[in-house]
């Protein structure tokens, strides 16, 4: 039996994000949560930090250790999406306060500790909001850049074009710089972008599958993306949701569920029409190198036989 893969999740709570850390929470045989890093980003950092809680909680787990993170990204206004998520970040059904505690000190200390307390190598990073916190923690300990083992982050999008402006996808173009610094970090790097989360799409039999679970965590979804869906169902008059960042979790699960290309991605930092556009060389136009493994398809079937199998162990 492989050891479990040691990893942070850096998150915006959000409804998608909670059910990313279900499903990692869900599987200790394939991973161990050293630790969850909140950042602003769906709702600001307040929420955020807090709502990373009450999933541990209601997965539980009040035993992981939350922190707070970046309330704002390293040079701009903080852009939020309260009108995918709703005022808590959590709508959907009514959630009580945590009771457990926010650990003291502040996330960028806790990566940068963790990197160097965790051997080299073995821990992998896997961030579903703007990149804020991780790229704030290269800059300031350069050092523990080479001790990442990977980084696997819900961000960009090529040819699903963006969510947030036409060009972006919403974690990206929140941060454009920090972005930019984690895809010129040099950190093995996998990006879930819209192109694949939008093949990964909620819909009236996968919904009913998590409220048939009859747990409070499959309700919880249910009710989740009962209430998240309604945005993007409006918008792109699909039939469901896409579930983005349980992608990440369900990559270092089960890998074949994926497919994409190593392939070379830039950010745009300086132009206001398409800030925060991940530049995708797809067809490998440029000589530019490839620096991440750029996801474009998923087994959606798959996907969520694995998300409702997982959480029903809740
Ligand atoms: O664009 C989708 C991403 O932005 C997801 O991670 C969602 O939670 C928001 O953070
Ligand atoms: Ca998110």
């Amino acid at each position: 039996m492989p050891t479990p893969r040691k990893i942070i999740i850096d998150t915006d709570p959000g409804q998608d994000d909670a059910v990313a850390i279900l499903l990692a929470l869900s599987s200790p045989e394939e991973i161990e949560v050293l630790g969850i890093t909140a950042v602003a980003g769906n709702v600001p950092l307040p929420l955020t930090q807090k709502n990373a809680r009450i999933i541990c909680e209601l997965a539980g787990r009040p035993d992981v250790l939350v922190y707070a993170g970046c309330e704002a990204p390293l040079k701009r206004k903080l852009v939020t999406a309260e009108h995918v998520h709703g005022k808590t970040g959590l709508d959907g059904p009514v959630l009580a306060d945590p009771v457990m505690q926010l650990q003291p000190g502040h996330a960028v200390d806790f990566i940068i500790e963790t990197l160097w307390r965790e051997a080299a190598g073995s821990v992998t990073l896997c961030p579903l909001g703007p990149l804020t916190n991780i790229a704030a923690a290269f800059l300031k300990a350069p050092d523990v850049v080479g001790r990442v083992a990977q980084i696997v982050l819900m961000g960009g999008a090529y040819f699903e074009v963006g969510n947030i402006t036409p060009t972006a996808e919403f974690n990206i173009y929140v941060d454009p710089e920090a972005a930019d610094i984690v895809f010129k970090s040099g950190v093995d790097l996998v990006v879930m972008p819209l192109d694949v989360t939008h093949k990964a799409l909620t819909n009236k039999a996968r919904v009913a599958a998590f409220r048939a679970l009859g747990t409070k965590p499959g309700r919880m979804v249910a009710e989740w993306t009962d209430f998240f869906e309604r945005f993007d169902m409006q918008k792109y008059g699909s039939e469901g949701a896409p579930l983005h960042d349980p992608c990440v979790i369900a990559y270092l699960i089960k890998p074949e569920l994926f497919s994409g290309r190593h392939i070379n991605v830039e950010i745009e930092t300086g132009s206001e029409l398409t800030l925060g556009m991940t530049v995708a060389d797809w067809w490998g136009v440029t000589k530019r190198p490839a620096n991440a493994l750029f996801i474009g398809d998923v087994d959606a079937d798959g996907f969520y036989a694995l998300l409702t199998e997982r959480i029903g162990r809740l």
